[in-house]
């Protein structure tokens, strides 16, 4: 018997408790909050609270399959890992942690612009093509560097997120002083003093903040706040010319983040991508903003036949993911729900998370009468009045 036995983990709320006992609270609360007054980043996920779900009995529901593809990928579920910036600071090594685990599922984890890990740290510790995310810098010569850096580690999609070229501003983070690299005052010390797990994991690592932009723009390293640095980095004049001038140099799948607007999406589906992401990043950015999930139906209608929809922002479980499948989405990605999972216990964690909504997706598919995941529609819900 074991004086410390191993906490039970039956979902993903239990690991946002152990990723919060475990993590420095300026990196949690970092993860684990929204802009302003939070609004977008609650009623992401209240809102899935409010689509219920068909039950079904006497069906044949033997032989289920939760395979699909995304972006031509093929996959074991449809539900990806969403790019997180400073991943690794959650885990040590978290971005070559996270994508491992991903890559024994056989579900595609894309690599944030604003990683600790390097894109070649990251494909020099996996097997096979992980997406890299890029944020829209105005050095023209870092862009075109980037690029090259992933597709050199043969990049399977590149994932351009158009939803961050100003921040929205997260009250925890200036409250925490949260900069980059973090400054030592006395609370943060005292803080990680009991933080002892991250510590010691963070001993036998020797990345540097922002790996994939160190030494490649000017001033990015130097100790600065976040949103001070996106104001001097991030290109405020970023439109469709300049979208399309990055397309000329990639020459892969190209998936645009965070679209929540279907006219957006129609001006995206013109544009040729080969898939959107229905997102509000996680609630981070425009406060005020409707809930991915009810702006899901509005865009798979105006453009869903003509693009690949994938949705993300809100999914903390199986049941979610069947949500959105089945309001139209292609494919989902999730953000919190595996960073809780690395926090709480690195690989084995963000595994657990997988596992997690993997069987919750399966069990809840089955009950709701049916044997494929691309066979889930309108049909196994029961939609609010005015939901959409
Ligand atoms: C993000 N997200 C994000 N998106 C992106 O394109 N590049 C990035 O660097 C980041 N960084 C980031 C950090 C943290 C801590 C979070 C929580 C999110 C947004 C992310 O890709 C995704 O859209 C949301 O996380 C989805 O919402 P949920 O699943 O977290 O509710």
């Amino acid at each position: 018997m074991s004086l410390f036995p191993k906490p039970a983990i039956t979902c993903i709320e239990d690991l946002k408790v152990l990723h919060k006992a475990r993590t420095p609270r300026m990196f949690y609360d970092y993860a684990e909050s929204g802009s302003y007054t939070e609004q977008t980043f609650r009623e992401n996920t209240t809102d899935f609270a409010r689509i219920r779900l068909r039950q079904k009995v006497a069906v044949d529901m033997s032989n289920r399959s939760l395979a699909s593809d995304m972006a031509g990928l093929p996959v074991s579920m449809p539900v990806g890992l969403a790019p997180v910036g400073l991943t690794g600071m959650q885990h040590a090594d978290g971005e070559i942690l996270a994508a491992r685990a991903a890559e024994t599922f056989g579900v595609p984890f894309c690599l944030s612009t604003m990683s600790i890990c390097s894109i070649e740290d990251v494909a020099a510790h996996t097997t096979k093509p992980f997406m890299f995310q890029l944020y829209v810098m105005k050095d023209q010569a870092f862009l075109e560097a980037i690029i090259e850096r992933a597709k050199r580690a043969n990049c399977s999609a590149l994932l351009l997120t158009l939803d961050l070229q100003i921040l929205g501003q997260r009250h925890k983070d200036l409250k925490n002083g949260l900069s980059a690299p973090p400054k030592l005052t006395l609370p943060t010390m005292l803080n990680l003093a009991t933080k002892w797990r991250w510590g010691m994991g963070m001993l036998g690592t020797r990345r540097r903040f922002f790996g994939n932009i160190v030494g490649h723009a000017k001033g990015v390293g130097d100790t600065s706040s976040l949103s001070s640095w996106t104001a001097e980095q991030f290109d405020e004049r970023l439109d469709w010319d300049k979208i399309a001038r990055i397309r000329d140099l990639w020459v892969g799948k190209l998936i645009l983040k965070g679209i929540l607007d279907p006219e957006d999406a129609r001006i995206a589906a013109d544009f040729g991508a080969d898939a959107i992401i229905v997102s509000n990043h996680g609630g981070r950015q425009l406060d005020g903003a409707l809930s991915a999930i009810r702006m899901l139906p509005h865009i798979v209608e105006a453009v869903g036949d003509r693009v690949e929809v994938h949705m993300d922002s809100g999914i903390r479980s199986g049941q979610d993911v069947l949500k959105a499948l089945a309001l139209g989405a292609h494919a989902t990605w999730i953000g919190r729900a595996f960073i809780h999972g690395l926090g709480a216990m690195g690989e084995a964690g963000v595994s657990k998370a997988l596992e997690v909504i993997r069987n919750e997706l399966d069990t809840t598919m089955a009950l709701c009468g049916e044997r494929d995941v691309k066979a889930l529609g309108r049909h196994n819900l029961l939609l609010p009045k005015g939901f959409t």
